[in-house]
């Protein structure tokens, strides 16, 4: 079923525009979804598949499954109980929710209909400090179970969509009551009111005062990734925002391994963008993420069955991911490792993979091996220098 046409048809043109839309031409918006097949799966043979263990454990509590939704503006205008829909079938389905600064529903309506799943709060750092203290004590109060401070945002991204459709937000969001007024804001002028200012000194401060684990979301570079885990980040979240933001970046298929490979297990890797199938989310896992978020999908499963559509695209992807599990040999989420990827495809990512045979040839084969491990996985010069 391709929902996101389906949620074209049920969606205004500005709403749909808004959701689906990315910055500048739309490239990585594009490759963030093309990129996860250039990464192959090397499948494991006459191993024990009968019983499969889908779960991992972030930040000390097991999940049920490697996934939660990602924190995503505005349900409200995709459907009428927007993110309080998400949350039930986000509940129905076992998975956590990442709810968010741009929330259209009060984050305590979302956290009680979450009943037991986990709960994480999306954080914008907003000039207005005090904005930014109530927004982090709300979520302490209100029993969220981690902050995500995402840092790809100074500035908003200039998306054409948006600037064509003159899309209006016509419900008030969360932030707005915080800052008083409670006017609902249109996304640019909502975008003005966040800190350009935001520096490393001041995630120190929010990571030593906030009260909960600090995950930064919207890394891509490997000395980013290091400087966030000495600044006392308790997890990394690789992100392009969806390819809304800048447009002439890595998709993060590309940009996940060296991450990885500079946090060295420090703290949990998590990835989103452009994850569209169950086999995505393992070869995430095989480059090393310890979870991803979901983001689009779950939106057009909002937007065209509500609380419904939501847990139907949570269980597809749960069924594909556990049926990935099975068909490559390894029974355990958590056991996937870069021995499961096929030597060499990710030293010519951003290449086709018809041309991958031609580096196996040149290189050791320990190198794929260890999840943590490897020369092949550098970022090398060429991409960050
Ligand atoms: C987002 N995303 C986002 N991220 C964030 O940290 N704060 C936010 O307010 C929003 N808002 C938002 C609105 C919409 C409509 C979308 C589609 C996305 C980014 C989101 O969390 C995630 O990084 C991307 O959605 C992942 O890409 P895909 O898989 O949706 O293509």
């Amino acid at each position: 079923m391709d929902r996101e046409r389906l949620a074209e048809e049920a969606l205004t043109p500005g709403a749909f525009g808004y959701f689906a839309g990315g910055a500048g031409d739309e490239q990585v918006l594009r490759e963030n979804v093309t990129a996860w097949s250039e990464h192959r799966l090397a499948p494991k043979v006459l191993v024990d598949v009968s019983e499969i263990d889908t779960s991992v454990t972030l930040l000390g509590r097991q999940h049920r499954l490697p996934f939660l939704i990602a924190p995503m503006a505005y349900q409200r205008h995709a459907d009428r109980l927007g993110e309080l829909a998400t949350a039930r079938g986000a509940a129905g389905a076992g998975v956590g929710m990442v709810v968010l600064t741009q929330t259209t529903t009060h984050p305590r309506e979302i956290a009680a209909a979450l009943g037991e799943a986990p709960r994480w709060f999306q954080l914008y750092a907003m000039r207005d400090p005090a904005v930014t203290e109530a927004l982090t004590q709300g979520a302490v109060d209100q029993g969220y179970e981690a902050i995500v401070l995402t840092v790809d945002f100074p500035v908003g991204g200039l998306r054409q969509r948006d600037i064509d459709s003159g899309f209006a937000v016509t419900e008030p969001t969360y932030v707005d009551m915080i800052a008083g007024g409670g006017r609902p804001l249109p996304p640019a002028e909502r975008h003005a009111q966040h800190d350009p200012s935001l520096t490393w000194e001041h995630v120190s401060i929010i990571a030593e005062h906030c009260g909960l684990p600090l995950l930064l979301k919207g890394i891509l570079r490997p000395d980013d990734a290091q400087r966030a885990v000495d600044c006392g980040a308790a997890g990394i979240i690789v992100s392009n925002h969806g390819g809304r933001q800048l447009d002439a970046v890595q998709p993060t298929a590309h940009a996940l391994a060296p991450v990885v490979d500079a946090v060295g297990g420090r703290v949990p890797v998590l990835v989103d963008g452009g994850i569209r199938r169950g086999s995505d989310i393992a070869v995430a896992l095989v480059l090393g993420a310890d979870a991803v978020l979901i983001g689009r999908p779950v939106l057009w499963g909002l937007a065209t069955r509500s609380e419904r559509g939501v847990a139907e695209v949570l269980r597809e992807f749960a069924t594909e991911f556990e049926n990935t599990l099975a068909l490559a040999g390894c029974p355990q989420a958590a056991a996937l490792d870069r021995s499961f990827l096929v030597s060499g495809a990710q030293t010519v990512a951003g290449r086709r993979v018809e041309d991958v045979d031609s580096v196996r040839i040149d290189r050791e084969p320990d190198d794929v091996t260890g999840r943590h491990a490897g020369p092949a996985f550098d970022a090398g010069d060429d991409e960050f220098g």
